[in-house]
């Protein structure tokens, strides 16, 4: 396992192409489809896990994030990855540190209006991670489809030698979307949860039968999630994805999102339409 920066450079000195997946850890099966992507694509996959402070708002749930290293190490060594990076707070952000990144208008609409800050912080922590690592390609789950896009602009315009690759949404048998914060949700509220891809499924067959209408597309959503009173939608958004533009007219690609709360745990989740996700660059 690697601490420290000088630990990680001295260990990337040796290896030739490294592919990268950065963590908050509480691994899922989702994380591992990164993890076995990266290990079929590059020499060396290397995974980090940091719960950075900086992506997370005064009311949010830094503290109670599910922490549980050990088993995530296991789970790694299992998959046969290479390296862990797994810093400290200090580490990653050191007395006098000043680096920060703005991510510009991708970062403002849907989470970054709900979330104030957290794609400063994400793109931050990535911007030092991609410093530290020095990956070759770096590899994110379709789930936080933002954060893709945020983390793909800043690396095109600072990192162009690394490839950002998207990768499907892993789902649970039932839809719900593989997320950490899943482990939060009480039995009834596991169930209601099931919803959210229902309602997102049920506009991806209106795409599929030729509905291209962002707002019939939208409503789509909603009607199906507005049946489960154990979910508050907070938005849906028919957007371009590229742009993450609200849509206002019919288009030959979009990605339907959506943020809800379900009891005190909001979940986010999305579908793309029209394209695929290793697409996007
Ligand atoms: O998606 C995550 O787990 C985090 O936002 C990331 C990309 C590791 C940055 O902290």
């Amino acid at each position: 396992m690697l601490r420290t920066r000088p630990e990680t450079a001295a260990w990337r000195a040796n290896v030739a192409r490294v592919g990268f997946v950065p963590t908050m850890g509480a691994l899922h099966a989702g994380h591992l489809s990164l993890v076995e992507r990266a290990k079929r694509e590059t020499d060396a996959p290397v995974v980090s896990i940091f719960v950075n402070p900086t992506q997370f708002g005064p009311n949010e749930d830094f503290t109670k994030y599910p922490r549980q290293e050990a088993k995530d190490l296991a789970t790694l060594e299992a998959a046969g990855v290479a390296a862990a990076f797994v810093p400290s707070v200090e580490e990653m952000y050191p007395p006098g540190d000043r680096m920060r990144i703005e991510p510009g208008e991708i970062a403002e609409a849907l989470e970054g209006a709900a979330r104030p800050g957290h794609f400063a912080g994400v793109a931050t922590v990535v911007a030092k991670l991609f410093e530290i690592v020095r990956p070759d390609v770096a590899y994110f789950g379709q789930k936080d489809f933002q954060q893709l896009r945020v983390i793909q602009t800043m690396a095109r315009e600072r990192y162009p030698a690394i490839k950002v690759v998207g990768c499907p949404i892993v789902r649970e048998e039932d839809g719900l979307a593989m997320s950490s914060r899943n482990a939060y949700l009480a039995p009834a509220e596991r169930a209601a949860a099931r919803v959210l891809s229902r309602g997102l499924f049920t506009a991806r067959s209106a795409w599929s039968r030729g509905e291209r209408h962002p707002e019939r597309l939208r409503a789509r959503v909603e009607e199906v999630v507005e049946t489960e009173p154990g979910v508050a939608p907070e938005y849906v958004s028919v957007a371009d994805p590229l742009t993450l533009v609200e849509l206002k007219l019919p288009a030959n690609r979009a990605v339907i999102s959506l943020a809800a709360r379900v009891g005190k745990t909001r979940l986010i989740d999305n579908v793309l339409l029209g394209m695929e996700v290793s697409d996007l660059k």
